[in-house]
Formats: structure tokens, C-alpha cells, sequence
């Protein structure tokens, strides 16, 4: 058996980990040989590989990003991509696929499941937006990084008697900011399920610096006002139509600013959230995904695709997990506002 694999969509920690759990388990166990397709679907699109067997996955359990490459190549866009892909995974004499990614790529993957292809997908984004399972690795990560930026921020903020904002990732859901904001202590936490009040974050602010903290705010770079309330900037758009975010943050500060006379800056944390290495969870969680894909390979179980539900991983059809979104419910949003002001 030639096994093809490939890392879409953005990076995110644990990559490396699924990578080197696939190539371990399927040349050790299975016999099974493995061809990597370089930077997400460009490399089947353009039958760019490269070699993936037991000595390039030595070492990359705890590195950051990917080795295989990554990129937001959209074969839809692309005039007879899914053609180019099926006839250049025949050409290489590719019996299966693993594709590891977030909505986008898996979304591809179920269209190349239909046509016939014979695929696998690993649920990857530091969003933790994808249906079907329960954490997607990288998720941990990104929300240690942005805690231990907000617990610095507490201090400097105090100090000088300033709000600080911090816009963390998230376009569709704020589970980075819940979490991140939850764990860190934030004073308001913005999401995008639920369109924010700039008069309400206004008044969580003048009542935090009534006491002797200084308030910090977590906005998920998608969040949004509710309608009429703030202007905003507009992006452009990738190849999936996804508008390139940021800016959020520095459109709340200004509104805090001029509403409430009071100083406030704004750190993006950005790409940060998503480089370097991952936690111990995430390295468990990702190896953990990659031996039972490999497991779902053996058993020719194609379209499926590997989810934590609980504490085992188990395997649904690609069109559960791509179907909708994980956003975070107004209830779990709601014990998050026992500590907003
Ligand atoms: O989907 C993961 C993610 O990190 C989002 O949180 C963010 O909006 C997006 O990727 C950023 O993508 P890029 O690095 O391509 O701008």
C-alpha cells in the first residue's frame, strides 16, 4: 500500500506529531510505504512530493508548523483541479490518502471521496471549530500562548492605568478567546457568535478601574458590533472567500478611547498563536489521531474521518465534520460573564 499525505489549510502545532504517528505506525506495523505532497493540495494539483518514511518524521514530535508545507490552495479554483488530482495520485500510484486540515481541506477531501478517491482526514485548527469532534490539537496551544500573553498584560496594565486589549485568532468561533480569556482572567471577552455592545464593554471598563485593576478585553479577531453601532474595515479574501482578518482590536481600543477618555492599546497576538511547539496535550492528541488514521487506512475505511469524542477516538463521514460549524453556544458564553467588569 502507498500512502499519500498532506497538511492543509493554516499551520498549526501537532502537525509534525499526526505526520510522524502516520509514517511510524503504517511502516512498522503495516509495511505500508508513504509519499508527502508538499504544501496542502498544490502538491497533488502538481504532483509535487516528496519522501516520508521513518527518517524524515526522526525528531519532529515537538517542532512547530509542518514539515510537508502548507498553503490555502483551493483545487476548486483551480480549472480541473480535482481531475489534475486524481489522475497525478494514479500517475504516483497513491492507493490512499491522508489529508490533514480544517474545514477547507477536509471540505476538498469529501469532494475526492465522492469521486471515488480513496481518503482519510485528520481534523486540524487551532480554532477548535470543526464538528464532530471534541478538540482539534493545536487548540491547547494557541490558548496557552494567548493565557500567558494576557497574565502579562495584567501586570503593565495595572501599572499604568490602561486598558489593554488582545485580539486573538478565531474568524467564525471564539473558542481562543473563551478559553484563553477565561483562564487569563479578562475583564470582557468578545466572540463573534454574539455581536458586542461597545456602550456595555464601556461600562465593564469605567467598573474595573473603579477598582485597582486595570481591565483587560479579549476580542476574537472575528468578533463584531451589533450593526450600526461601530464602523469597521473591510478585507480581502483568500481563495476558500474567507476575508483576511485583524484589525478588530484596534477599533475597540479607539472606541474605548473616545467613549471613555481613558487610555487604551491593543496587542495582536497573531501568527504567535500558532508557531512553535506544542503542549504535551496537543502532541497526545495529534499522536493519537495519526495512529488511528493509519488504523482507518488499514481498514479501507474511506471518507471517514478520525474525532475525540470524550476520551477515545473514534471515526465519522467527512461530510458530519465539514457539514457545519462548532461555535461556541450562549450558554458557555454565558459563564464567562460572571466575571465580565
Ligand atoms: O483557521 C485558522 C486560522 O489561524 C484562523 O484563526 C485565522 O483567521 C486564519 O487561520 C489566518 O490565516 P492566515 O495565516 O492564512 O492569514
Amino acid at each position: 500500500m502507498r500512502v499519500g499525505v498532506l497538511t492543509g489549510g493554516g499551520d498549526c502545532p501537532g502537525l509534525n506529531a499526526v505526520i510522524r504517528a502516520v509514517v511510524r505506525k503504517g511502516v512498522t506495523e503495516y509495511g505500508y510505504e508513504f509519499v508527502g505532497f508538499k504544501d496542502g493540495w498544490r502538491g497533488p494539483i502538481e504532483a509535487d512530493t516528496m519522501p516520508l518514511g521513518i527518517r524524515e518524521v526522526r525528531g519532529i514530535l515537538p517542532r512547530g508548523g509542518t514539515i510537508l508545507g502548507t498553503s490555502r490552495t483551493n483545487p476548486a479554483k483551480i480549472e480541473g483541479g480535482y481531475d489534475l488530482i486524481a489522475k497525478n495520485l494514479e500517475k504516483l500510484g497513491i492507493d490512499a490518502l491522508i489529508a490533514i486540515g480544517g474545514e477547507d481541506t477536509l471540505g476538498v477531501a469529501t469532494k475526492l471521496h465522492e469521486r471515488g478517491v480513496q481518503v482519510v482526514g485528520v481534523p486540524k485548527t487551532i480554532d477548535n471549530d470543526l464538528s464532530a469532534t471534541d478538540y482539534t490539537f493545536g487548540f491547547d496551544t494557541a490558548v496557552n500562548i494567548a493565557m500567558e500573553a494576557i497574565d502579562r498584560l495584567h501586570t503593565t496594565a495595572e501599572s499604568h492605568h490602561r486598558a489593554l486589549i488582545v485580539e486573538v485568532m478565531g474568524r467564525h468561533a471564539g473558542w481562543i478567546a473563551l478559553h484563553a480569556g477565561l483562564a487569563g482572567g479578562a475583564n470582557v471577552i468578545l466572540i463573534p457568535e454574539i455581536p458586542f455592545d461597545i456602550e456595555k464593554v464601556c461600562d465593564y471598563i469605567e467598573k474595573r478601574f473603579q477598582s485597582r485593576y486595570a481591565p483587560i478585553v479579549v476580542v476574537a479577531e472575528g468578533a463584531v458590533p451589533v450593526e450600526g453601532t461601530m464602523e469597521l474595515a473591510s478585507g480581502e479574501l483568500d481563495a476558500f472567500g474567507h476575508v483576511r482578518l485583524g484589525g478588530i482590536g484596534q477599533r475597540v481600543a479607539d472606541e474605548i478611547e473616545k467613549r471613555t477618555g481613558k487610555e487604551a492599546r491593543t496587542t495582536v497576538l497573531g501568527h504567535i498563536q500558532r508557531g512553535g511547539t506544542p503542549t504535551a496535550f496537543d502532541r497526545v492528541l495529534a499522536t493519537r489521531f495519526g495512529l488511528h488514521a493509519i488504523d482507518a487506512v488499514r481498514d479501507g475505511a474511506w471518507g471517514t474521518m478520525v474525532a475525540l469524542r470524550g476520551t477515545d477516538i473514534i471515526r465519522v463521514a467527512l461530510s458530519e465534520a465539514t457539514g457545519a460549524l462548532k461555535t461556541v453556544p450562549p450558554e458557555r458564553y454565558a459563564e464567562a460573564q460572571v466575571f465580565f467588569g
